[in-house]
């Protein structure tokens, strides 16, 4: 495997959340900073966050729009962010299709590192109900919820459902290098 940098080699997506992590306010701000100073197309900016810290209002309603399945493992995480971008306006429609998600995505992505730097993990999920998440988090008209971060500490993979805990603690996989190259 060609080298990566430490902040990338050493990330990945827990299952296993320490109950008792806090999220403190300045990696909370370190965490958003991240995501602030990533690149967009011509510097849109188009994401917004909405952070929950365990138990209070917006965690307990981010939670509540997660598949039953996902809540098992989410409700252990110490902060659950939900990541929106704002809607595509008009323009060239058909040229730029996805763009605002595409954004969203690369800030998400400096997050996740910035969190490891802070020894921080994080799990992103997509399938969540998203026009009931907007309603309970009284969204603005025009910001599409895209996609939940759950936040925190690592916690101890006997503490999950049997199937997860074969799923955490076994091999991570990814097409090789030559699969990706178109030529
Ligand atoms: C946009 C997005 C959506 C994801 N949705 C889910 C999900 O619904 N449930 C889940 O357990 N993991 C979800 N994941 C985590 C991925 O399964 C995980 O990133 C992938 O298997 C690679 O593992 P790694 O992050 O440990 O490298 C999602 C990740 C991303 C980036």
């Amino acid at each position: 495997m060609a080298d990566l940098t430490p902040l990338l080699a050493f990330r990945w997506s827990p299952w296993a959340f320490d109950p008792a992590a806090t999220l403190t306010p300045a990696e909370a701000d370190s965490l958003l900073e991240a995501a602030r100073w990533a690149p967009s197309v011509g510097n849109g900016q188009p994401w917004r966050f909405a952070l929950g810290h365990r138990d209070d209002e917006t965690y307990k309603r981010v939670l509540a729009n997660l598949p039953a399945a996902e809540q098992r493992w989410a409700r252990h995480a110490a902060a659950l962010l939900l990541g929106a971008h704002l809607d595509a306006t008009g323009g060239h429609r058909s040229e730029h299709t996805g763009r605002e998600a595409y954004d969203l995505g690369q800030a998400v992505a400096h997050l996740t590192v910035q969190a490891t730097s802070l020894g921080l993990y994080v799990r992103q999920l997509v399938s969540f109900d998203h026009a009931g998440l907007a309603g309970d988090l009284e969204l603005p008209t025009g910001v599409r919820p895209l996609v939940v971060a759950a936040v925190g500490r690592l916690g101890d993979p006997f503490s999950l459902p049997e199937e997860l805990r074969r799923r955490e603690t076994g091999l991570r996989r990814r097409r090789p290098l030559a699969d990706l190259l178109l030529r």
